[in-house]
């Protein structure tokens, strides 16, 4: 087994990362510093030791989260609020893939996978996220056009690359979006002088809450996840 795989299924950090820790010598195999890259290791048989502690293989957790209102999603919150890791029964260390807003409700995955939350995120993969959201007054058919062209936020073009509207609500507007730039939705309406009332996420790379409650998770399965490793190929 590759060296890199081997940290990174023992759940410390992604595959990338791993990479560096072994260049800058932190990893040693049996005792011995290694920076090689390409070095493979029997994990039957070496002991492999991360600043000279041994790590050990991790099994991989998944965890799909409808993540209800008044949650942070982190890990830890220095506001003593409380974060989505609280309502995930395990004792294994997991992190939130990506990053929904403290009221923004709906799909939130958890992992202790550094590689798979890494594809989810990556700019280049254009993972796709559905969101619905209710604005504070109806939207315009002209900014509706103007979404899907694309405006400037941050010096950078972007798009809903779908959008459609409520026929009996024109504040209730279900986008689709590419990205994952912090507060994304909220920002692009608020470009156009719309605000996000509520904020929903109803899908993320297809995965959806059904027959999920808000603060109701569920594991998802090897089969599940391995369908999403294979549609998206490595990074
Ligand atoms: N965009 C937002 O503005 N907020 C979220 O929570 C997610 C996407």
């Amino acid at each position: 087994m590759r060296l890199n795989k081997y940290i990174a299924d023992s759940g410390i950090t992604s595959r990338r990362k791993a990479e560096q820790l072994i260049t800058e010598g932190r990893i040693s195999i049996n005792g011995q510093i290694v920076t090689n890259l390409a070095v493979d290791i029997d994990p039957a048989r070496d002991s492999v030791e991360y600043d000279g502690e041994k790590i050990r293989l991790k099994k991989k957790l998944y965890f799909l989260l409808n993540k209800p209102k008044g949650y942070i999603t982190s890990t830890s919150d220095e506001k003593n609020r409380r974060t989505v890791i609280e309502l995930i029964n395990t004792r294994e260390k997991i992190f939130p893939v990506g990053r929904l807003d403290y009221n923004t409700t709906g799909v939130l995955l958890l992992s202790n996978d550094g590689d798979f939350s890494n594809l989810l995120l990556h700019p280049k993969k254009n993972i796709k996220r559905i969101y619905k959201a209710i604005l504070d007054h109806d939207i315009s058919d002209e900014h509706i056009a103007t979404f899907r062209k694309g405006i400037f936020i941050d010096n950078r073009r972007s798009v809903f690359t779908d959008i459609n509207v409520s026929p009996k609500n024109k504040k209730a507007v279900t986008v689709t979006v590419v990205e994952g730039r912090n507060h994304f939705v909220k920002n692009m309406f608020s470009a156009l002088g719309y605000t996000v009332i509520q904020l929903e996420r109803i899908s993320f790379a297809g995965f959806t809450c059904e027959d999920l409650q808000q603060g109701q998770y569920r594991k998802l399965d090897e089969r599940e996840v391995q369908n999403f490793l294979l549609n998206n190929a490595k990074i």
